[in-house]
């Protein structure tokens, strides 16, 4: 059987969770680990991992990863990897990708893939020229409840989408010791942590449905750092209708979890986290609860996004969240930026493509 060896840059909270992710897919194995931090090294190789929080479920090693390394460079020369997951603080992880892309290795890179849109492109670019899989952790293309959303969109049930939102908050998380909210570290706030999952989770489930342009407002409310924790994105469609994400951090009151989106067409009604699906027929109403899967942000989201990466390398099945298509959610929030910066509408055509 074929076997994918993967190395793992980054031995925090993600890095061990995509440890014990790729430790679950049969034909992959987890070669080696690199963090400049000694400690973290110890534990990603210990059997004692730490329970990891945000979702449900502790991981245990199933083995133990034979390589550790302080310096990626090494470890892209001396480990005998094929393929390498970034899960690194967001600042680090174009200068990450792009050494592990031109040594020649697949690359699964944590959300977001760069801190800018330029640097998003750049990779996909590199990753393209050279055949290489480029992946974004964009961890909730994975879900079924999503997978089912962007099926009944595409199918055309609901009929012409007229209107759509989308929630990226944390209730109570303030991460002010934390890297995430120093920007010299974060490349932004709440927008490019959390904003950035329903963003690219309604451009999923929209499918050929594109953004023209957004107008995004943001303010500093819970915590004396330079980053962003309460905002709002107006993102309009090309058909001129509108699209709401609301994003924060330690907001009080959420009107829905992580990436839960709503999307309003012409015939219906269809919301995620709770998941229903409500049309009128023949001038009656009806409201539908597909029974699809009772879990929601578990380990098994991040065991099927590490299957399907090494599918991608080993059958070159459709990436289904590839570097290329990523371009376009950071081209989202890369706009979102610059329209809170400038005080003005972006109009995405303002950047160039790939
Ligand atoms: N998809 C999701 O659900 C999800 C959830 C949380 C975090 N994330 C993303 O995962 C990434 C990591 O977040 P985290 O919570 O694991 O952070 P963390 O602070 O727990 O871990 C980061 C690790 O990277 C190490 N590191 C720093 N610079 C490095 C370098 N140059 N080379 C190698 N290692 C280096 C640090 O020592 C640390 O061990 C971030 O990009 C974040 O946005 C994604």
């Amino acid at each position: 059987m074929q076997e994918t060896r993967v190395g793992i840059v980054g031995a925090g909270k993600m890095g061990i969770t995509h440890c014990g992710s790729f430790m679950r897919v049969e034909s992959a194995r987890v070669v080696s680990a690199c963090d400049p931090d000694r400690s973290k090294l110890a534990v990603i190789r210990s059997s004692e991992w730490p329970e990891v929080e945000y979702y449900e479920g502790h991981f245990s090693p199933e083995y133990i990863i034979p390589e550790v390394y302080t310096d990626l460079t090494e470890m892209l020369l001396k480990s005998p990897i094929d393929a390498v997951i970034v899960s690194t603080p967001n600042v680090t992880h174009y200068e990450i990708v792009k050494e592990s892309l031109k040594a020649g290795k697949h690359v699964l890179v944590e959300k977001p893939a760069a801190t800018t849109y330029e640097h998003a492109l750049e990779l996909a670019s590199i990753a393209r020229d050279k055949g290489l899989v480029l992946s974004v952790g964009q961890c909730w293309r994975f879900h079924p409840h999503i997978q089912y959303a962007r099926e009944i969109v595409g199918s055309g049930i609901i009929g012409e989408i007229v209107k759509f939102k989308g929630f990226g908050i944390h209730e109570s998380y303030v991460p002010s010791s934390s890297w995430f909210s120093r920007k010299e570290l974060s490349g932004g706030g709440a927008l490019i942590d959390m904003g950035i999952h329903p963003i690219d989770t309604l451009r999923y489930v929209l499918g050929k449905v594109q953004i023209s342009h957004v107008a995004g407002s943001y303010i500093t409310a819970f915590g004396s750092y330079d980053v962003e924790d309460v905002g709002v994105a107006l993102m309009t469609m090309e058909n001129g209708a509108p699209g709401i994400v609301e994003f924060g951090w330690a907001n009080p009151h959420t009107d829905g979890v992580e990436s839960s989106i709503q999307i309003f067409g012409t015939k219906g009604y269809l919301r995620v986290f709770p998941t229903s699906l409500k049309l009128t027929v023949a001038e009656k109403k009806g409201e539908f609860f597909p029974k699809i899967c009772d879990w929601y942000l578990t380990r098994e989201l991040y065991i099927r996004q590490a299957r399907h990466f090494i599918e991608c390398i080993e059958s070159g099945v459709e990436n289904i969240n590839s570097g290329i298509d990523n371009t376009e959610t950071m081209r989202i929030i890369d706009a979102l930026y610059r329209s809170n910066n400038e005080k003005r509408v972006v109009f995405l055509n303002e950047y160039r493509t790939i």
